[in-house]
């Protein structure tokens, strides 16, 4: 079982060459997913460089970075859906990396997704869409599913809406729906594309409230990717910062929220000014940004490679 060990440090540019004298804390337990020095390239294009940090299992972890950081990459590369070049990540201490198809498909059903767009079934009810799971996973009767499925409606709140096609619906029901889909085979791991993409800020926070709702129901770990910095204030317990292709910092709440690094502090104060640029936010896919180094406090990559 692999150890959580970066919890008490954010890790950075300015702090990499050197032991750090890390604010205290307590130690997160151990970690459900351990991601071991991933790199992740399409092409020339490095997406993922050398990427190390421990996921603790019964928590919130949320993961930020600009757009185009590889942030829905690393994702898929956790449930091995992408093969990274170099690295291992091990879930629940098994290695998801070069392994056989079963063991990933088998790894696999501990994760439940709710992808960017909620990717619900168009020609099936919110209803079929949150039982499919359950129909293609397990040996329930439709007794059993209703009942799962009731259950779930309400707490993310469309037992009124169940029969209705997703293009029926808006986009936070379609959200919900997602939730409910990613819910119900009551995985150990919840991972969640930017849930709050689109919605407007009373939604958010609605959902917000839904996550810390079903964390603390289902005890899960929680492992949520977004840009949205009060969200994660709202529902994280640690935290990471992708930036360039690498991890620039990964620690707890407090930590990263009293972090001297000049990245993490940008980017969670939402400033233009500050080693992160304007074209950060837009340079997705040019194949660009992730090869240049951090030009921040005198050294490039942070992971501590
Ligand atoms: N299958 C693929 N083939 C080639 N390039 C890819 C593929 N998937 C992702 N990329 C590239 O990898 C980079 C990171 O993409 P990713 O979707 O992980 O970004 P992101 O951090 O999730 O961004 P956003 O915040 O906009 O969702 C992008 O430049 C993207 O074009
Ligand atoms: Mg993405």
């Amino acid at each position: 079982m692999a150890s959580w060990r970066q919890s008490q440090t954010v890790i950075g540019p300015a702090t990499r060459q050197m032991p750090v004298a890390a604010p205290r804390e307590e130690p997160a337990g151990d970690a459900i997913i351990s991601i071991r020095n991933v790199t992740k390239s399409f092409g020339s294009h490095t997406v993922l460089r050398d990427v190390t940090f421990d996921v603790p299992r019964g928590k919130t972890t949320a993961i930020m970075g600009p757009s185009g950081t590889g942030k829905s990459v690393m994702l898929k590369v956790i449930i091995g859906l992408l093969k990274p070049e170099q690295g291992q990540i091990l879930v629940d201490g098994e290695p998801i990396v070069g392994v056989r198809d079963k063991d990933v498909f088998r790894i696999r059903r501990k994760f439940g997704v709710l992808f960017q767009d909620g990717a619900l079934f168009g020609s099936m009810s919110l209803y079929d869409n949150i039982a499919f799971p359950m129909r293609e996973h397990t040996s329930k009767t439709e007794r059993e599913i209703r009942g799962v499925v009731l259950q779930k409606a309400e707490l993310v709140g469309l037992v009124d809406h169940l029969s209705k096609l997703p293009g029926e619906v808006s986009g936070g029901m379609r959200k919900r729906a997602g939730l409910a889909r990613a819910l119900v085979l009551e995985p150990k791991i919840i991972l969640f594309d930017e849930p709050d993409s689109g919605l407007d800020p009373v939604r958010v926070a609605y959902l917000d409230d839904l996550v810390n709702t079903a964390q603390h129901e289902t005890g899960a770990t929680f492992f949520v990717i977004t840009h949205n910095i009060q969200s994660v204030m709202r529902t994280a317990d640690y935290m990471g910062l992708l930036f360039r292709s690498r991890l620039v910092a990964f620690g707890s709440k407090a930590s990263m929220s009293s972090s001297g690094d000049p990245i993490v502090r940008q980017f969670l104060a939402g400033q233009a000014e500050g080693p992160i640029g304007m074209d950060e936010m837009a340079e997705s896919g040019d194949g660009q940004g992730a090869a240049r180094p951090v030009v921040t406090a005198g050294a490039p990559g942070a992971t501590g490679a």
